[in-house]
């Protein structure tokens, strides 16, 4: 049923538009909610035999590529805080080229759309001759890292057509923020977290559904930005990966240079490239680092930096200090889960900016869904 098109004219924009369903069809069946006296939590079938050995390893390694390895980013604070255990992060491909150490006491989690990318699956390779214990977090069920990881969990995202991942990134964000409740466990202490995060997960097809409402806004942006040779996004804490996926959106479709850049790296680089012309897209939604972000966007207005903010719902004012920047407002939700509502915007951007510059959504040239050869 999802393999045609319905109403939409490519998949990316079908693929986007339906997150709110994929969301809920992600999270089915794996909250509860509980009754008076039963504490919320998450149930993942398919991790409940090794939870036990999870929570003993010494570390955690995420593995994947592209927009796998960014959703995994976005999760990783989210997981050191609720686990305490250090969560590391590996490109596939890297991973390799270094033969990097991977220990019997860590545990190995690969993330993968497909489950069928090469450097992912020969990572798994490499991770089991090494004893580690693999997780896999796939959109397929029976595919290569599905079957041969010890244990995994299925992100239920459906069928994903388009080249440019939108859908299965945020509902491998919702899933890992799962796993970091289900490895969390039910310490006492988390309990009050555990539940913010819990409340947020059911809300959240809501909010993405207002979020998409942006559509109009996010094509009169890209309207402003056809022509442009280039674009920086910056973000930081849970949106660093935002910034780096929002990128990757806009250069694999929309053919337009794109770079994700840290925030708080941008003294030591990037600041360079700001001037009156440069487009600069600028993440400051309320969360722990939203001074420091107040604090880049007055150090990019002060270079005449081009700006357009995007910060949560009622702070227009307190992101537009002394310029006259764009504002994008998007609906705020607990901080962990606040990128599955971020990249929506971003997502829209990207396929919008790609329609009207006349390129192929659905197949970019020379990227292919799945890469299944080195
Ligand atoms: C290709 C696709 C990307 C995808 C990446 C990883 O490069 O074009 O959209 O993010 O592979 O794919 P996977 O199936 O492992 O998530």
């Amino acid at each position: 049923e999802q393999i045609n098109k319905g109403n939409y004219e490519h998949y990316m924009q079908k693929e986007i538009h339906e997150q709110p369903e994929s969301l809920t069809t992600t999270m089915r069946g794996r909250l509860i909610r509980g009754g008076s006296c039963k504490a919320k939590t998450v149930l993942l079938g398919g991790l409940k035999d090794h939870l036990k050995t999870i929570r003993r390893s010494r570390r955690i390694v995420f593995i994947g590529c592209g927009t796998s390895y960014n959703a995994a980013l976005s999760s990783r604070p989210i997981l050191e805080e609720l686990s305490g255990i250090p969560v590391t992060m590996e490109i596939a491909s890297d991973l390799l080229d270094r033969q990097g150490p991977i220990y019997r006491e860590d545990t190995a989690v690969f993330v993968s759309q497909s489950g069928e990318t090469a450097d992912t699956l020969h990572a798994l390779e490499y991770a089991l001759e090494n004893g580690a214990l693999c997780v896999g977090i796939t959109n397929t069920v029976g595919s290569a890292i599905a079957r041969n990881t010890h244990c995994g969990v299925h992100i239920n995202a459906g069928c994903e057509i388009g080249v440019a991942s939108t859908k299965a990134y945020t509902s491998q964000i919702v899933v890992m923020a799962m796993l970091a409740l289900a490895i969390g466990g039910d310490a006492i202490s988390n309990e009050a977290r555990r539940e913010a995060i819990i409340d947020s997960l059911f809300d959240l097809p809501n909010k993405v559904r207002e979020v998409l409402k942006l559509d109009e806004e996010m094509k009169e942006l890209a309207k402003l930005l056809i022509a442009e040779q280039s674009l920086l996004v910056f973000g930081r804490g849970y949106n660093y990966a935002t910034a780096l996926e929002g990128a990757l959106k806009v250069k694999e479709v929309a053919l337009m240079h794109s770079e994700g850049i840290l925030a708080g790296e941008m003294k030591h680089g990037p600041l360079a490239l700001v001037d009156e012309n440069l487009p600069i897209f600028v993440i400051a939604t309320r969360d722990a680092c939203f001074s420091k972000q107040q604090s880049v966007i007055q150090q990019l207005h002060a270079r005449k930096g081009r700006l357009v903010v995007m910060c949560s719902k009622g702070d227009a004012a307190s992101v537009c200090l002394g310029g006259s920047s764009r504002v994008v407002e998007v609906p705020q939700v607990v901080d962990c889960l606040q990128p599955v509502v971020n990249i929506v915007p971003l997502q829209l951007l990207a396929y919008h900016l790609t329609v009207l510059r006349g390129f192929n959504v659905d197949q970019p040239r020379n990227l292919a869904k799945s890469v299944t050869t080195q």
